[in-house]
């Protein structure tokens, strides 16, 4: 697909509605599993890693969220899925907002976690270009720990030593050359509000409560551009609320897509 191999996880019948995920930066789609568990009764669910990540190979063009979004749509060829509903976290999420302004014919509905529209301030820019040094020079545990301390809530730090662990674990497993393209294609994104404001479909934005990389000013902004938005925070969660409170996220989705 998109001429070369994308790594993906599929459950549910083919002919039930369909909901892709995109992941985090810079994790991969096994992030989901709480989610591909629970809803693949009723929906065809897909998880896949995004070019660099996880089993996904990075390839040879230069990425972009532009970049990133044709290959979701080539996933969708390849599964022969005219139309979904995208869900995207943080990363996922400019993905999802991005391909939303480019294919808007193959998307239902969008779910918009702990990410935002605007684009990454000068101070967020120089910031991408010293977390890529910090890669290639640093070694790997120091940044894994550091991405993990402001993206973890207190709680989940204190709570849940298993999941922090897991999470280190995929970052530690991660390529670094992927996670280097994918700091630039962030640091180049552009503001995607247009996704929201132009043709609105449903909506749901979450964000963790705790989340302070992209808070909940973040998602009250984003929920507003749209009027078919809905809006909620998830209690005890920071930036990656699907997996530290996947029980809240997971009503505020199932009741999102009864509808
Ligand atoms: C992510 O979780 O995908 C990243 O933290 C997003 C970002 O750095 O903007």
């Amino acid at each position: 697909m998109n001429g070369f191999f994308l790594n993906y996880f599929e459950k549910g019948e083919r002919s039930l509605p369909a909901i892709l995920f995109s992941h985090a930066f810079p994790l991969n789609h096994k992030m989901w599993t709480g989610q591909i568990e629970r809803f693949s009764k009723h929906f065809r669910v897909v998880s896949y890693d995004i070019r660099g990540f996880g089993a996904s190979p990075l390839g040879e063009t230069s990425c972009s969220m532009e970049q990133y979004a044709s290959d979701l749509i080539a996933l969708m060829d390849f599964l022969k899925i005219e139309k979904a509903v995208l869900a995207g976290l943080s990363m996922g999420g400019y993905i999802v907002l991005n391909t939303k302004i480019l294919y808007p014919k193959r998307v239902s509905a969008l779910i918009l976690s702990d990410t935002r529209v605007e684009a990454d301030s000068p101070e967020g820019k120089q910031k991408r270009e010293e977390a890529i040094v910090k890669l290639k020079t640093k070694n790997l545990t120091e940044f894994a720990d550091g991405f993990l301390k402001g993206a973890l809530s207190e709680k989940t730090h204190k709570e849940n030593p298993v999941l922090v662990n897991e999470l280190k674990e995929t970052i530690l497993s991660s390529s670094i050359e992927g996670m280097c393209a994918a700091l630039t294609a962030m640091k180049n994104r552009k503001e995607a509000s247009d996704a929201l404001r132009h043709d609105p479909i449903p909506t749901l934005v979450l964000v963790g409560e705790k989340d302070t990389i992209t808070p909940p000013e973040a998602a009250e902004k984003m929920a507003s551009l749209s009027s078919k938005s809905h809006l909620y925070k998830i209690k005890n969660a920071g930036h990656l609320s699907n997996v530290e409170n996947p029980n809240e996220f997971n009503e505020y989705l199932a009741s999102f897509l009864k509808k």
